[in-house]
């Protein structure tokens, strides 16, 4: 399959053609490189990786500088996918400049090529200064888990009419400042299939039914590794969890059981002559020469 570089520009273009947009969550090179040559459109180093790689509760406790640690890692392994870094908690909503200047780090430190920040309207000014700044953003509305705390726990979003009209508002205002695709997340179906005939820029879902341009997912879902809380839209399409199980399993019985290395996973001394080595191991004292080494050396 020969693969072209995947850019903002034509992830909008996928839109007006009618094309489905397949994203995904990645965190580290080896993972980022499959997903990469399985020509996934965008990855995202999001900062889900606060719970599925680092074990917090929840995507509070991941830090800018693990953010780009990893989303480094991941562009080593992207050819062509487009990568979009995900701005985590307390990077981009205590002042803008601040905001624009950890943008920008994403992209220059990290290897991104654009990045995500949760919010609607109330963080227009944020998006508009950083896309001023030359840098392409994703905006992300619904289930905003940053928000966590002042939802109440990780609940669907717009089930009233204020809060579908708020969301249907803010993806208009969104696209109006600059954002080149929006990610809906854990929203009534019907409400992000009206948000999406609304806007121009593509709607990536997750949670939000199939109306959306696009879906993303956290690929540990996905795959069936991490599956301590499932919600209702996580399919696994994949028992990967189970297969490391398995493989552990059998690698700790073999060793177990002195049937891991075999002679096929072993080094042979370059001559079968052994006689050399086994003559002085046999005459020598080896503790003493090994001090006498050590006292040559240190
Ligand atoms: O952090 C993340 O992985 C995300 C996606 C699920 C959209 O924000």
């Amino acid at each position: 399959m020969s693969l072209q570089k995947m850019t903002t520009k034509k992830i909008i273009e996928k839109k007006q053609k009618g094309e489905k947009i397949v994203t995904i969550t990645a965190y580290d090179y080896s993972i980022a490189k499959i997903v990469d040559e399985c020509g996934f459109d965008l990855i995202l180093v999001g900062d889900s990786l606060s719970q599925v790689i680092l074990g917090h509760e929840n995507t509070l406790g991941v830090t800018i500088e693990e953010m780009i640690h990893h989303t480094k890692a991941v562009s080593r392994g992207v050819s062509n996918a487009l990568l979009v870094g995900d701005m985590p908690f307390l990077s981009y909503k205590i002042d803008v400049r601040d905001a624009v200047y950890n943008a920008g780090r994403f992209i220059q430190e990290g290897g991104a090529e654009a990045v995500k920040v949760e919010g609607g309207t109330e963080i227009l000014p944020t998006i508009k200064a950083i896309i001023d700044a030359d840098i392409e953003v994703m905006g992300h509305i619904g289930l905003t888990p940053q928000k966590v705390y002042r939802f109440g726990g990780h609940l669907v979003q717009g089930k009233t009419l204020d809060a579908a009209k708020k969301l249907i508002m803010d993806a208009i205002n969104l696209q109006n400042a600059g954002v080149f695709s929006i990610v809906l997340e854990g929203i009534p179906w019907q409400i992000a299939k009206l948000v999406t005939s609304t806007i121009d820029i593509p709607t990536i879902g997750i949670g939000a039914g199939q109306y959306c341009d696009g879906q993303i997912i956290i690929i540990y879902d996905m795959l069936g590794i991490f599956t301590e809380f499932k919600p209702k839209f996580v399919k696994h399409f994949g028992k990967v969890g189970e297969n490391i199980r398995n493989a552990l399993n059998a690698y700790k019985d073999e060793i177990i059981g002195s049937k891991y290395p075999d002679l096929d996973h072993s080094y042979s001394y370059p001559t079968e002559d052994l006689s050399e080595i086994n003559e002085w191991f046999e005459s020598a004292d080896v503790k003493e020469e090994a001090t006498k080494l050590k006292e040559k050396l240190t």
